[in-house]
């Protein structure tokens, strides 16, 4: 089988970039990442990329005036480098239109809560002010709104009464660790088709 050419973009620690990196190594999952990138230089996720020997690429947001003048040059670092299917894994930016259509249903993302709650930058605290008794984690496809496009997978932990931000959070990474190369297998494997809101698997 060919293997799934995929770009991924990250904001920081990386440490969802190394669970797909892991996965792909052991051979769990038809892909190959050809390119690493993110928009802050600091991002520890470029240094897992070079470690892995993948280029690793910031498109500083810094440097562009516009969203839409960042989103292209983002999307001129995916094409150049063959990208397939483009894994936001800590991404922390909101992709307009621009960026959404050039890669229509070819985008994932990881967000730390059973979508459709919760969603935002800050999962883990709207879920402790609320009280909810379980969290999670859900891969979907990216759509122009935010945290709303179909989803893939999700996995639930429950929330302890004890839990603070960092507690609830490390919990919640330990099945983001699972779902997200299971979604990109599943991708890869040609097993997922969008029907609307819901996106069917074919487990066969
Ligand atoms: C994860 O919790 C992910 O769900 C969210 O941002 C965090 C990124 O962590 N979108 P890491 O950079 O992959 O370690």
């Amino acid at each position: 089988m060919n293997k799934l050419v995929l770009g991924v973009m990250a904001s920081g620690r990386g440490s969802n970039l190394q669970s797909i990196l892991d996965a792909i190594e052991k051979g769990t999952v038809p892909a190959r990442v050809s390119v690493v990138i993110t928009d802050k230089p600091e991002a520890k996720a470029l240094d897992r990329a070079r470690a892995a020997g993948i280029p690793a690429v910031c498109v500083n947001r810094k440097e562009y005036d516009s969203r839409e003048s960042f989103e292209h040059a983002l999307i001129e670092v995916l094409r150049a480098h063959g990208v397939e299917l483009v894994v936001l894994a800590g991404f922390m930016r909101i992709l307009t239109s621009v960026f959404v259509q050039a890669f229509k249903h070819r985008i994932l993302n990881i967000h730390p809560s059973i979508l459709p709650s919760f969603t935002g930058a800050d999962a883990h605290s709207l879920v402790l002010e609320y009280g909810a008794k379980v969290s999670g984690c859900t891969v979907h496809f990216v759509d122009e709104g935010m945290d709303t496009g179909p989803i893939i997978l999700q996995a639930t932990v429950p929330v302890m009464e004890d839990d603070d931000h960092d507690s609830l959070a490390a919990r919640v990474l330990v099945e983001e660790h699972k779902i997200y190369p299971e979604a990109i297998r599943l991708y890869a494997e040609g097993r997922l088709t969008i029907e609307g809101r819901k996106v069917r698997i074919d487990r066969n």
